[in-house]
């Protein structure tokens, strides 16, 4: 029996998990997304092409690969039918657990109105209805993806669904369809993907018995795990690699390596404490250089430095085997790089994640810049600068950086072992 690998995001999101699923899928069999939703963005550069992935899991660019959407995903139909659009040859070839809950227009109705309701509380979510959908599933009166299969039943529980519910609905001001509307809209969902639609679980463990080699796409980042994040400015679903087993259902014996992305910097979108946050100039420069607008929303990131304490903690919460560096071209050129190395809450000093990083003050290292790492292929040809950079990152953090990734592209990636 083979163990599953998993590819998990260490930081706010954003990370690179995209480029590091579809560089290392064209050595797996089976890929496999086990939380989050179309909050996700996923962007994948190969031969020039550029993809944009959010539902769709990001080994999807090898044609060999078999892809599932497991049941810890929550599955936006109208969505999801659009970005299978961009792919011809895909039938077959992906699969939606029967598990997975439904995100349907009116969750992100009800998530917009809860952030315009908070005002200045907001958390900043992408407006995608995947904290009411998470809320639905975890207060047991959601629906899941295995229900399309009968839209008239699934009609007459929605409609009960809303009855409950109106006075709270009208007075958010949250619009929702009428019975019809409702069928029209969920037999449409059901032509499109009742083909796709299976026990992902047993498909999995089949795959697992049968000497396959699977790898599970994280989606998000630690520091967005709704129990171990930055709370409440978090997302709804586990992030961490322990998600991947209650989002497939795979048990930990079955875990293989754990790697942990990374970017050589940081950055965050949405609301939320973010200590090593540069609001200066370094990162207004990181945010041009590196293209730090959102996939999904288009936001503008913020951006800052590397912080090392909250990478320690998200190296033990993954038990990550090996962390892949990202965008260390996008430090070419700094004069001076700096490191998050403690925090300085109330007046003390501390190099661990506490309870909250609300007030908490960076303590930084600083690093001697280099000229030019883009496109480098192999670590020795990398400045020297550089290389002592990222020794020193794997001593603070406590793991090893076995990838290091010098552009957007799937070939510039630099494999250490
Ligand atoms: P994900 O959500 O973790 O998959 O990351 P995103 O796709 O949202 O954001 C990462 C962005 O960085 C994408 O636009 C990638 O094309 C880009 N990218 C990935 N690796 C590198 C790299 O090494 N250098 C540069 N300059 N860009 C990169
Ligand atoms: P990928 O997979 C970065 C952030 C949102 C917001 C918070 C809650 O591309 O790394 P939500 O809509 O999930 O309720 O929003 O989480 N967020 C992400 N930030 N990358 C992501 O995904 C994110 N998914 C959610 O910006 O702060
Ligand atoms: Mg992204």
């Amino acid at each position: 029996m083979n163990r599953a690998d998993i590819i998990v995001g260490l930081q706010w999101g954003d990370e690179g998990k995209g480029k590091i699923v579809d560089n290392l899928a064209q050595k797996y069999d089976y890929v496999c997304r086990f939380a989050g939703g179309h909050n996700a963005g996923h962007t994948i550069v190969t031969d020039g092409k550029k993809y944009a992935l959010h539902l769709i899991p990001s080994g999807v660019l090898n044609k060999d690969a078999i892809n599932i959407v497991g049941n810890g995903v929550v599955l936006s139909p109208k969505d999801f039918i659009k970005e299978l659009e961009q792919f011809d040859d895909i039938e077959g070839r992906i699969f939606i657990s029967d598990k997975a809950h439904l995100i349907l227009p009116y969750h992100a109705e009800i998530d917009q109105a809860r952030e315009r309701l908070k005002g200045d509380k907001a958390i900043g979510t992408t407006g995608k209805g995947i904290g009411p959908a998470y809320g639905d599933k975890i207060t047991r009166v959601g629906h899941r993806v295995g229900e399309l299969l009968n839209p008239q039943k699934l009609t007459k529980d929605i409609m009960s669904y809303f009855n409950i519910n109106k006075p709270i609905f009208d007075a958010m001001g949250v619009q929702t369809p009428n019975e019809s509307e409702l069928l029209e809209e969920l037999k449409g969902y059901n032509k499109e993907l009742a083909k796709y639609i299976v026990d992902t679980t047993l498909m999995v463990w089949d795959a697992l018995d049968s000497e396959k080699r699977v790898l599970l796409e994280g989606a998000q980042g630690t520091m967005l795990d709704i129990d171990h994040g930055t709370y409440p400015y978090v997302t709804s679903s586990t992030t961490i690699s322990a998600g991947a087993c209650s989002g497939l259902g795979i048990a930990p014996q079955q875990i293989g390596d754990v790697v942990g992305i990374a970017k050589a910097y940081c950055t965050r979108v949405g609301n939320g404490p973010f200590p090593s946050e540069d609001l200066g100039e370094d990162g207004n420069y990181l945010r041009e250089k590196g293209g730090e607008y959102g996939t999904t929303t288009g936001r503008p990131r913020r951006c800052g430095w590397f912080d090392a304490v909250a990478m320690k903690h998200a190296v033990k919460l993954n038990g990550v085997s090996n962390i892949a560096l990202m965008k260390l071209d996008v430090l070419d050129g700094m004069e001076t790089i700096k490191v998050c190395v403690a925090y300085e809450i109330d007046g003390k000093e501390i190099d661990y994640v506490p309870y909250s990083l609300e007030g908490a003050k960076p303590i930084y290292k600083e690093f001697k810049g280099w000229k030019e790492s883009k496109g480098v292929k192999e670590f020795n040809k990398l400045p020297q600068e550089a290389q002592d950079y990222i020794l020193e990152l794997e001593k603070l953090c406590g793991s090893k950086i076995g990838i290091i990734s010098t552009s957007p592209d799937r070939e510039d990636t630099i494999i250490r072992d």
